[in-house]
């Protein structure tokens, strides 16, 4: 009878551990390198009148590839996960959130964040009323909130209805419900939707 003792056992399958591990790792080691290359791809996109061209693996979202690798900080990260409106930007004019949207996407297309919608000196208009309304306490969430705001009194121009349009037939206006409804994806910690509100109506034209 062959007898095998607690040590001899723990000898005998560490040897084995290690043979596998050594058989198993050029392969690893083979394929983790055309894997990695396979997974990044050129992307040309122009961010805020600038051309960049970019090698990105291509799990990278537009947002993480603003910050990350643009440097553009301005546009924030809150949720990650298309529920707070913080990294909102202009992609081709139209709003969307830029945490839930590949960059590899973007081939081609000119992408507008807050860092080119105005400057310290020269703020855009819808800044400006920021500024003056009070529409920010801490400001995390402002970037995306005046991107959103620049969007939706665009889309209100071109007569884009929203689940509060009465009248789908009249010419869509700006109301305190219009605002309401069409900012309800930017989400605001502080609670500075009543200024907000009026920094918009302001843009607007309008009286709250
Ligand atoms: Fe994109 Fe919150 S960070 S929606
Ligand atoms: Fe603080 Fe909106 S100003 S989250």
């Amino acid at each position: 009878m062959i007898e095998i003792s607690r040590r001899d056992l723990m000898v005998g399958t560490a040897a084995v551990s290690v043979a596998t591990a050594n058989a198993a790792s050029p392969v690893f080691a083979q394929s983790a390198a055309p894997a990695a290359a396979e997974n990044h791809s050129q992307v040309v996109f122009t961010v805020n009148g600038t051309p960049h061209e970019l090698d990105l693996d291509n799990r990278t979202t537009l947002l993480d590839a603003l910050r990350e690798h643009l440097h553009l900080t301005g546009t924030k990260k809150g949720c990650d996960h298309g529920q707070c409106g913080a990294c909102t930007v202009m992609v081709d004019g139209r709003r969307i959130n830029s945490c839930l949207s590949l960059a590899v996407m973007h081939e081609g297309d000119q992408i507008t964040t807050i860092e080119g919608l105005g400057t310290t000196a020269d703020m855009h208009p819808m800044q400006a009323a920021f500024v003056k309304h009070d529409g920010f306490q801490c400001g995390y969430c402002t970037p995306g909130q005046i991107c959103s705001s620049v969007a939706v009194l665009e889309e209100i121009k071109a007569g884009i209805p929203s689940h509060v349009t009465n009248d789908l037939t009249a010419p869509t206006e700006v109301s305190d419900a219009e605002i309401r409804e069409r900012m309800s994806g930017n989400i605001c910690r502080c609670g500075a939707y009543p200024n907000i509100v009026a920094a918009i109506n302001e843009v607007a034209g309008r009286q709250a």
